[in-house]
């Protein structure tokens, strides 16, 4: 067979196999799939051999190599929940929750989520993309490959529209996948403060059947609400997701984050994609979701952010079962972060996953909480060829290290796009 790129003698090579044609669930989270000394071919794209160096050496003919002898190599990040659209920072609040004000009491206030709104409403699309693409820049060098972008921080069906054509257009000039969620119902609009069911009425009747129109032809597209104290509640999160799978979207969910609303049992009830935060999820709903398909998207960057010490219950989740996948909720009120290593090494340390587990969660299970673990998250024959090698000599070091870049080479579609 011939091969645009073999990638050979790599000390580690992480497959990161899928389960049965999903994501690893509970106890089985963490399998590598390891192979030592291993190598990956590379054809039109897309993966086509994978195994031992001399095996893969016999089955493909190569017109380039790439020599990852010491190093590690995995698939591409998959970053299952962020916000990375959006215009201006609030440095500010860091400053003023430092000082001992809370989340919850700046946002009702008028800041935290609507601050960014004001910012977002008043950048144009050409700027809102120049000031996004520098943070999936980052994040591509810090080996990411796919990225789930929600909206949220237009709230006007006009400014939610201009959100999603900013991911649009970042999807067709960045080498990143973005993978686009519509996120109208992520805080209650200054101009229907004190009548959100007006809002809701809005989402339901008016945005959600003309984004519904983009489906059509366009990426598939998520739609997330963010159901929880200060935003949504339980009953107005039902009505809007009942409506959007009725229309045909994907769903996601914000629950629990700071307040157990019963979110995690209606994305269960509704056969949502993930629920995504889980950080003060009750027993009950855990087990709940650790007998459903949806998978657990957890956000440590967040409580991180916060300066909170209390973290997603991540050993609980995979004691019934779960499907865990890893994130950085990349925002600019709880965090800024762009970096899945430090997400990996925040998740072994805070929720106690082995470096394994941890890897898993942010590829493979990462992959199926986006829809895409058909295309992305393993080095599985046929998968997209998004691939890093890693400047470590075993995959601990991933999670063992922290605040510096392990990434040496991303690999996109078999492209080499960066090298550091
Ligand atoms: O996931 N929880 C809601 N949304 C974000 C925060 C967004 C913001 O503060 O701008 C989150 O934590
Ligand atoms: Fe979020």
């Amino acid at each position: 067979m011939n091969a645009d790129l073999l990638i050979h003698s790599a000390a580690q090579l992480c497959v990161l196999p899928g389960h049965a044609g999903g994501p690893q669930r509970g106890a089985r989270l963490g399998d590598l799939g390891l192979i030592a000394d291993g190598a990956v071919a590379v054809q039109d794209g897309h993966i086509l051999a994978v195994g031992p160096t001399a095996e893969v050496r016999a089955q493909v003919r190569a017109r380039a190599e790439l020599d990852a002898s010491g190093r590690v190599v995995t698939p591409g990040f998959v970053d299952a929940h962020t916000h990375v659209v959006w215009a201006g920072d609030r440095a500010g609040e860091f400053e003023l929750r430092l000082a001992g004000a809370t989340y919850l009491e700046i946002m009702a206030a008028g800041g935290g989520i609507l601050s960014t709104v004001r910012a977002t409403r008043a950048a144009s699309l050409e700027h809102l993309v120049a000031e996004t693409r520098p943070r999936l820049d980052r994040m591509l060098a810090h080996g990411t490959t796919t990225v789930e972008v929600k909206t949220g921080y237009g709230l006007t069906l006009q400014d939610e529209l201009k959100q999603l054509e900013a991911i649009d257009r970042l999807n067709a000039t960045h080498p990143i996948d973005l993978v686009p969620t519509f996120l109208a119902a992520h805080a209650v609009p200054t101009e229907f403060a004190g009548q959100p069911d007006a809002y809701v009425d809005l989402i339901v009747e008016e945005m959600l059947p003309v984004v519904a129109r983009r489906l059509n032809g366009q990426a598939p597209l998520f739609c997330d609400v963010f159901c929880d104290e200060g935003a949504f509640t339980l009953a107005q999160s039902r009505r809007i997701l009942e409506r959007a799978k009725a229309l045909g979207f994907g769903l996601k969910i914000h629950a629990d984050e700071f307040a157990a609303l019963g979110g995690t049992r209606l994305a269960v009830e509704l056969g949502a994609t993930s629920a995504d935060h889980l950080v003060c999820t009750p027993p009950d709903d855990i087990a709940l979701l650790g007998q459903s398909d949806t998978v657990a998207v957890l956000l440590p960057g967040t409580p991180f952010g916060l300066g909170q010490t209390h973290y997603a219950p991540a050993q609980a989740l995979l004691e019934a079962g779960a499907a865990l996948a890893l994130a950085t909720d990349c925002n600019p009120g709880t965090s800024w972060c762009e970096s899945m290593p430090f997400i990996l090494a925040l998740a072994c340390r805070a929720m106690r996953l082995t470096p394994a587990q941890a890897l898993a969660a942010a590829t493979i299970n990462a992959a199926y909480a986006v829809g895409r673990g058909d295309r992305v998250g393993s080095l599985e024959p046929g998968k997209q060829a998004d691939i890093l090698i890693h400047a470590v000599p075993d995959y601990r070091h991933l999670a063992y290290r922290f605040g510096t870049n392990p990434v040496a080479l991303v690999i996109k579609r078999g492209g080499v796009i960066r090298s550091a």
